[in-house]
C-alpha cells in the first residue's frame, strides 16, 4: 500500500476540506462557532484510545437494565469497553431505562465522560408504524411525510433513541431488489423532496430539542443499482448515470443539513463505497461541503475483505479511514488496527482527529454533552409512544399513500350499505404484514387487519363474510439453499368461490407478506406468489363485481390480474392503521391521491425500467421508426411499463388546459412562469398531484427523454378550476454535464405538465446565454 501518497491526499483534502467549510459556513447548519470552540476544547483533551473509541459503534447485544451476569465474558468486556471510553455509539439499545444505563456507564465511568449516542433503525415508525417509504413516497405529500418522521422522531426519542438510519435515499429502479420498498421510487426529483422531507420530520430545525434524533443518509451510493437486482452485489454505473440519478437525493441532504450519512455494502465500478475516496472525500466532504459524520453498514469495513479489496482487517481500517469512512459499525476494525495504523505513521493523526471531530460536532449538536440523559425519559416514553394521536396520524398518512389503478366500471367507491360483503384473501386477515419490513418496535400482529377496517366501516346491517382463499409461505432464502416450502393445497378455495357466488360484492386481498421484501429478499419472480392469481380468476368468474386491493413491498408483475381486474388498490404495506385507511378509501370517505413513485413492468425482463429513460439511436416508437425489426423493442411484448411513473386515478376526473409560459425564451439569470389550468371535471372534491416534467433536447451528455422537476399536491372541489405555476429558471433545467460541473446549456426545452408521466400537455422555450 502507497501509505505517504494515501498519507499526502487525505492530509491535503482534509485541510481543502476545512477551506471549503469555512466557505461554505453561512449555508451549513452543522457548523455553530460556539460548538467548534467546545470541539475542539474536547478534543484536546483525548488520548489516542479516547478518540478511537469515539470511532466505534457496537450492537447492543446485552442487557443493561440489571447488573452485566458475571458469567457472561462478552458482555463485561463490552461494558468495560464502555467504561473505558471505547465506544462513540451503540446500536439496537432501545428504551428509556436500558439507554439510561448504558449512558451512565460510559458516562459516569470513562474519564472524559462523553456521552454515547443511541442509533436505531427506525425506517417506517417506531411503534405507531407508518406506510412503507416507498408507499409514503406515492402520496406525493410532503407534509404527511414529515408528519410521520416527526412521529417516529418523538416516539423513538422518548426511548432513548437519538439517531435514527434513515432516511434511505437510494433511487431504485429495480423491483426485484427487495429493498426497493425501503427508498422513495425510481425519480432522483421526487426522491430527494421526500428525503428532505423526512428529514425535516427527525431532525427538525434544532437538533438539541428532546424530541429532535439525527438523521442518516443512506446508502452511499448506487446500492439499488446492484447488478440483477440481487442485494450486496456489484453497482457499475456510469458518471451521467451517478451525478444525474444517484447522487441528488444524497447532496440535497448534504446541503439541507442531514447529520450523518452511511456507506453501503456495495462495490462501486471496483471500489467498495466504505474505501471509496472519491465518493466519500471528493464528492460528499469537500464537494458538497458535509460536516457530519459517516458511518459504515454493518460490518462492512471487515466485508472489503470478501471484495478483494483489503488484504485484511488492518488493511481494511485504513481504506475505510483514509478514505473518509468515520465510524465503523460492528466491523471491530479502528478498535483493533487503527492506534497501531496511528503509532505506525501509516495513517495520519489528522485524519483521526477530523473523524472525531465530526462525531463530537454532533453529539454537541444534540445537546447531550449538556444532558446526557434527555432522551432517557420514562415519563415521556409511556406517555408519548402509539398514542392515540399518532394512530390517527398513522391512519391519515396511510391513506395517502394508497394508488388507485383502475375503477373501469365506477365500482368504487363503495356504498357502506351494500348489503353482503364477502372478503377473501389471506392477507385481508392479517394483521402482521401491514406492519412491513422494518417495523422498529411495532409488535407483531398489531395492525389493523382490513378485514378489521372494513367490519368497523360498515353498519351492522351489513353482512360481511371472509375466507381465506389462498395461503401464503414466506421463502425467506429458503428457496436459494435448497430447502423447500408448503406450497397451497387449494383447500381454502371452495368456501372462497362460495362466498363470492352469494355476495353482492367481492372485496379481494392478494399481494405479499411483509417479509417477501426488504433487506436479503431479492427476488427474480415478482409475480404474485402461491396460487392467488388462480383464485382471483375463479372468484372473478362468480361475481362480477370484485374489487381487489393489492398489499406490496414492491412493484408486482401480473399482466393477467392488471388486465381482468376492474377496480384496483394498489396499496403497499400501509402500517398500524392499514385497515382503516383501506377502508378510508373503499368507501369513499377520503378519495384516492396517491400516484405511483415507481413504474410496474408487464415483465420481469424489462428491468431496469423507468420513465426517465435516455433515447437510443433507434427509438420506437420514434422518428424513422418503420415497424421493422431494427428498432429499440422487445420482439415478445411492449416498450412501456403495466403502469408508469406518477399514475393514479382518483374517484373524480381532472382536466388540463390552458398551458402558457410567460416568457418563450429566457436567459441564464431569467426566470418564466409556467401555468396550467386544472379542473375537478367530477361530482366530488379531489386532490390531484399536478407533475411538471421537462425535456433538454440536445446536451453535451444525453438527457432523459422525460424529468420531473416539479410537483404540486392540490385540492380541487367539484367544478372548480385552479390555476397551477412552476416557476422555471437555469436551475431547474440544469444537469451535471459532460464535464462533471451542474450547469444548464442553452439550447430548446420542452416543459410539460400533466396528470401522469405519459399524459402530459407541452409547450417549447429556449435557454439563451
Ligand atoms: C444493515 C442495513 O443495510 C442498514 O440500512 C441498517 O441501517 C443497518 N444494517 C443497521 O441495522
Amino acid at each position: 500500500m502507497n501509505s505517504f501518497r494515501y498519507n499526502l491526499i487525505g492530509v491535503l483534502s482534509f485541510f481543502i476540506a476545512v477551506f471549503l467549510s469555512t466557505f461554505l459556513f453561512a449555508q451549513n447548519k452543522l457548523m455553530k462557532p460556539d460548538i467548534e470552540q467546545k470541539v475542539d476544547s474536547v478534543l484536546a483533551l483525548m488520548t489516542l484510545d479516547e478518540k478511537i473509541g469515539q470511532l466505534n459503534q457496537h450492537n447492543g447485544s446485552w442487557d443493561f437494565t440489571g447488573p452485566v451476569p458475571e458469567d457472561n465474558e462478552y458482555a463485561e468486556a463490552r461494558a468495560q469497553l464502555l467504561k473505558n471510553g471505547g465506544v462513540g455509539s451503540l446500536l439496537n439499545v432501545v428504551g428509556a431505562e436500558a439507554t439510561y444505563e448504558a449512558q451512565k456507564l460510559a458516562v459516569e465511568n470513562s474519564r472524559l465522560g462523553i456521552p454515547l449516542i443511541f442509533g436505531f433503525d427506525v425506517i417506517h415508525g417506531f411503534k405507531t408504524i407508518f406506510p412503507i417509504p416507498l408507499g409514503e413516497a406515492a402520496s406525493w405529500d410532503l407534509n404527511a411525510v414529515e408528519q410521520s418522521a416527526r412521529v417516529a422522531a418523538i416516539e423513538a426519542s422518548a426511548a432513548g433513541i437519538n439517531w435514527t438510519f434513515a432516511p434511505m435515499v437510494d433511487v431504485g429502479r429495480d423491483a426485484r431488489w427487495g429493498r426497493v420498498m425501503e427508498g422513495s421510487g425510481e425519480d432522483p426529483y421526487l426522491g430527494s423532496k421526500m428525503a428532505v422531507a423526512r428529514v425535516q420530520g427527525f431532525q427538525t430545525s434544532d437538533l438539541s430539542q428532546p424530541t429532535s434524533i439525527l438523521a442518516t443518509a443512506k446508502h452511499f451510493a448506487g446500492y439499488a443499482f446492484s447488478e440483477s437486482g440481487r442485494d450486496y452485489n456489484t453497482v457499475d454505473v456510469g458518471k451521467n448515470t451517478l451525478l444525474n440519478i444517484i447522487l441528488p437525493p444524497f447532496e440535497a441532504l448534504a446541503k439541507s443539513g442531514v447529520g450523518t450519512f452511511m456507506n453501503s455494502f456495495n462495490d462501486l465500478n471496483g471500489i467498495p463505497a466504505n474505501g471509496d475516496y472519491y465518493l466519500q472525500r471528493t464528492i460528499l466532504k469537500e464537494g458538497w461541503g458535509f460536516n457530519g459524520f459517516i458511518i459504515s453498514d454493518w460490518g462492512s469495513i471487515r466485508q472489503m475483505i470478501n471484495h478483494g479489496y483489503s488484504k485484511d482487517l488492518k488493511q481494511a481500517a485504513y481504506h475505510a479511514i483514509t478514505s473518509g469512512n468515520d465510524m465503523d459499525m460492528e466491523s471491530e476494525a479502528y478498535q483493533t488496527y487503527l492506534k497501531e495504523l496511528v503509532e505506525s505513521g501509516e495513517v495520519d493523526i489528522s485524519i483521526v482527529d477530523e473523524a472525531v471531530r465530526r462525531v463530537l460536532r454532533v453529539k454537541f449538536l444534540l445537546g447531550l454533552f449538556d444532558d446526557p440523559y434527555q432522551y432517557s425519559d420514562t415519563e415521556r416514553e409511556e406517555q408519548n409512544i402509539y398514542t392515540n394521536e399518532h394512530r390517527a396520524i398513522a391512519r391519515d398518512v396511510a391513506k395517502r399513500s394508497i394508488v388507485l389503478l383502475k375503477n373501469d366500471q365506477d365500482q368504487l367507491p363503495l356504498a357502506a350499505s351494500t348489503p353482503k360483503i364477502a372478503v377473501i384473501g389471506h392477507l385481508a386477515n392479517d394483521k402482521d404484514s401491514p406492519l412491513g419490513n422494518w417495523r422498529g418496535r411495532g409488535e407483531s400482529n398489531s395492525a389493523v387487519s382490513l378485514l378489521e377496517g372494513i367490519e368497523t366501516a360498515v353498519g351492522s346491517n351489513v353482512e360481511v363474510t371472509f375466507s381465506e382463499g389462498y395461503t401464503l409461505s414466506v421463502d425467506n432464502g429458503a428457496f436459494s439453499r435448497g430447502l423447500t416450502f408448503p406450497e397451497d393445497d387449494g383447500s381454502g378455495f371452495e368456501e372462497a368461490i362460495n362466498n363470492a357466488k352469494d355476495a353482492d360484492v367481492v372485496i379481494m386481498v392478494i399481494g405479499e407478506k411483509a417479509l417477501q421484501t426488504g433487506e436479503g429478499r431479492s427476488q427474480v419472480d415478482i409475480s404474485l406468489k402461491g396460487r392467488q392469481l388462480e383464485l382471483f380468476k375463479k372468484v372473478s368468474a362468480v361475481n362480477d363485481n370484485v374489487i381487489t386491493v393489492l398489499m406490496a413491498g414492491r412493484p408486482i408483475v401480473e399482466p393477467e390480474l392488471y388486465e381482468e381486474a376492474s377496480a384496483l388498490l394498489y396499496t403497499w404495506h400501509l402500517g398500524s392503521e392499514a385497515g382503516n385507511a383501506i377502508a378510508d378509501v373503499i368507501f369513499g370517505k377520503y378519495n384516492p391521491s396517491g400516484k405511483l413513485p415507481i413504474s410496474i413492468p408487464r415483465d420481469v425482463g424489462q428491468i431496469p425500467i423507468y420513465y426517465n429513460f435516455r433515447s437510443p439511436g433507434r427509438p420506437a416508437p420514434g422518428p424513422g421508426d418503420d415497424g421493422s425489426v431494427f428498432w429499440s423493442h422487445f420482439n415478445d411484448i411492449q416498450n412501456s411499463p403495466q403502469f408508469i411513473f406518477g399514475y393514479g386515478l382518483s374517484y373524480t376526473d381532472f382536466e388540463y388546459s390552458n398551458i402558457k409560459v410567460s416568457k418563450k425564451s429566457i436567459s441564464m439569470n431569467e426566470t418564466l412562469e409556467l401555468t396550467v389550468d386544472v379542473k375537478n371535471t367530477g361530482s366530488v372534491a379531489g386532490e390531484e398531484v399536478v407533475q411538471f416534467y421537462i425535456r433538454d433536447h440536445f446536451a453535451s451528455a444525453m438527457r432523459p427523454i422525460k424529468e420531473l422537476k416539479g410537483f404540486e399536491k392540490v385540492m380541487i372541489n367539484a367544478g372548480e378550476t385552479k390555476k397551477i405555476t412552476f416557476s422555471i429558471n437555469w436551475e431547474t433545467l440544469a444537469f451535471y454535464a459532460a464535464d462533471e460541473k451542474f450547469k444548464a446549456e442553452p439550447g430548446m426545452f420542452s416543459l410539460m405538465v400533466g396528470t401522469n408521466s405519459n399524459d402530459v400537455q407541452q409547450v417549447e422555450i429556449e435557454l439563451t446565454k
